[in-house]
């Protein structure tokens, strides 16, 4: 039976691109941010996924404000890098798996879920950028099954919503008929606001609470509304709705494997989380 060996959170950033590509990853800015990633690589060694459920959200390389899914997800054989932040002149696409995306689909659209799917998609620094870090050889060990959340326009899917698909996403994996070895990732976030009057804005408070509570209470941003989230984390911190579905796909009881949080990376709080289901 396939199942869910694990969790991983993560921001994203375009600028990492940029650090990878001119090799900073021990320049005194970077380096707090890079040191949380040996720990992730080096359990990812040790839980070998097949799959990554990787979900994130699309910068305008897909959807523009004119067509905007609430979720889709990706069915293509492999996925492309097109972005204008990556700054790393080559890179080997990501191989998809379609069948197993259509296996995912057709369970999330009988739970009621309304999808847009995707047999071509282009992944931007969302999705790829945290690859990188996990396999900095880019030597792809792992299919990627892309998700993305509308986490850009209004009206956006609540979090309470999201953590539903993350529960929802558990269930398909649970149903494959393969003995797959999958982990779900969910980058975006932590607080920061790239436009605006609060553009610079970083919540630190609220990033702490958000994250001791993928620890031990994930229902806790389901409190808030998705306007409450943007207040809290700014209008790009809302990007942790990505965090809520990866969460939600994992049991209410997990082990925290690993952590780091750092301020700022560009804009951006970065945090990183590794969490193992118990039981
Ligand atoms: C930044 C953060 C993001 O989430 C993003 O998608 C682009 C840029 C930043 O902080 O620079
Ligand atoms: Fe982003």
């Amino acid at each position: 039976m396939a199942r869910i060996v694990g969790g991983i959170t993560t921001s994203h950033v375009p600028a990492i691109g940029r650090a990878i590509e001119k090799g900073l990853q021990d320049d005194p800015y970077w380096k707090p941010f890079f040191d949380g990633f040996p720990p992730v690589r080096d359990w990812l060694a040790k839980v070998r996924p097949d799959v990554v459920v990787l979900v994130s959200n699309d910068h305008g390389l897909n959807f523009f404000l004119d067509k905007m899914p609430t979720f889709a997800i990706g069915a293509a054989p492999e996925y492309h890098n097109g972005d204008e932040g990556w700054g790393i002149p080559s890179l080997p696409p990501l191989p998809g798996d379609p069948v197993l995306s259509w296996r995912l689909i057709e369970s999330l659209v009988a739970e009621d879920f309304d999808l847009t799917t995707c047999q071509e998609m282009m992944l931007d620094h969302a999705s790829m950028l945290p690859m990188a870090l996990c396999w900095p050889d880019m030597k792809w060990p792992v299919r990627v099954l892309p998700v993305c959340v509308n986490t850009v326009q209004a009206p956006l899917p609540s979090a309470a919503r999201c953590y539903r698909l993350g529960q929802a996403i558990a269930r398909a994996v649970a149903a494959w008929p393969g003995d797959e070895r999958v982990v779900v990732m969910g980058t975006g976030g932590l607080s920061h606001q790239l436009d605006g009057e609060r553009a610079g804005f970083i919540n630190k408070d609220f990033d702490l609470k958000f994250m001791e509570s993928m620890r031990s209470g994930p229902a806790w941003a389901t409190r808030f509304s998705t306007v409450e989230l943007v207040q809290l984390a700014g209008t790009q911190g809302v990007e942790l709705l990505n965090w809520m579905v990866a969460r939600g796909a994992l049991p209410e009881k997990v082990r925290e494997v690993h952590s780091n949080y750092h301020i700022p990376i560009s804009n951006t709080a970065a945090g990183l989380m590794v969490l193992e289901p118990l039981g």
